[in-house]
């Protein structure tokens, strides 16, 4: 906790941009419903200082289309943002959105009902074998240090996971897979393996781990559920290839 209102306290003293008018953001009642808004609004915010708000009368209308760039599509609808080309910080929010960390952070939003949000994928993550990069290729090594002991995390350690854990393409096909990743220390048998840097209370001293413990920081557990959320249940049955 302490670390994110470090981050938020840095952010309102780097960026002036915190003074200025909110930009308004109308979208169609179903995106609005789905609540999507509230979790990618805030998230980008967080990054760069510029606040976007939902508004029916925003300057941004997230649309049907034809106009406007497509950005997102769930249960086969598409999604295009219309902004002014010329204020800067609408083309932000733009570019963000259509960028790998904009994308991810679309379809890691878990509606309380329907279908998630599928961002468009670029070529080279479509592509077949599989093509990870950044904080995804992180993450996809770390998953194979860390969880890899138990789970099979994809077809590098086919051989090596235990057969009673689920493989990671199984729990990756679950509707619910990312609050089960964000959540995985405290959900049966992690918590009495796992120390997650300044979130998990240390082992009781009657009770030390079991198992050479699982240590890692909140940034690598970003990173895993990068790559989860990046490769296709599918996907994680394919070679992957790191950049
Ligand atoms: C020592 C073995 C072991 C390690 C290491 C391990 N897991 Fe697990 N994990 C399990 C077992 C066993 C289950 C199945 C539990 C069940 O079905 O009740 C599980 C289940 C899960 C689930 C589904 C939980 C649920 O209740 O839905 C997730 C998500 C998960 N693991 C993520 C991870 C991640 C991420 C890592 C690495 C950072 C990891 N695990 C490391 C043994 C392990």
């Amino acid at each position: 906790m302490r670390f994110v209102f470090l981050c938020l306290s840095l952010t309102l003293f780097a960026s002036p941009s915190w003074s200025q008018e909110d930009l308004g953001l109308a979208a169609p009642p179903e995106v609005t419903a789905s609540g999507l808004l509230e979790h990618i609004l805030p998230r980008f915010s967080l990054k760069t200082g510029v606040r976007v708000v939902a508004d029916p009368a925003g300057v941004m209308v997230l649309s049907h289309g034809p106009q406007g760039a497509p950005v997102f599509a769930r249960d086969g609808v598409g999604y295009n943002l219309n902004i002014s080309p010329d204020d800067p910080r609408q083309q932000r929010f733009l570019d963000w959105l259509r960028s790998d960390i904009g994308k991810r952070t679309v379809e890691s939003f878990a509606p309380a009902s329907g279908a998630a949000f599928v961002a468009s994928i670029p070529e080279a993550i479509a592509d077949s074998p599989t093509q990870v990069d950044g904080d995804a290729a992180l993450g996809a090594r770390l998953s194979l240090i860390h969880c890899g002991r138990c789970h099979v995390v994809g077809p590098e350690n086919r051989m090596s996971g235990l057969g009673s854990t689920p493989s990671f393409a199984v729990l990756r096909a679950m509707p619910d897979w990312s609050e089960r990743f964000e959540t995985f220390y405290v959900l049966n048998p992690h918590p009495s393996f796992t120390q997650i840097e300044g979130i998990t209370a240390p082992f009781a001293p009657d009770l030390p781990s079991p198992i050479v413990p699982l240590a890692i920081t909140p940034e690598d557990l970003e990173a895993i559920l990068a790559f989860v959320a990046l490769v296709s249940a599918a996907d994680l049955g394919a070679p992957l290839q790191f950049q």
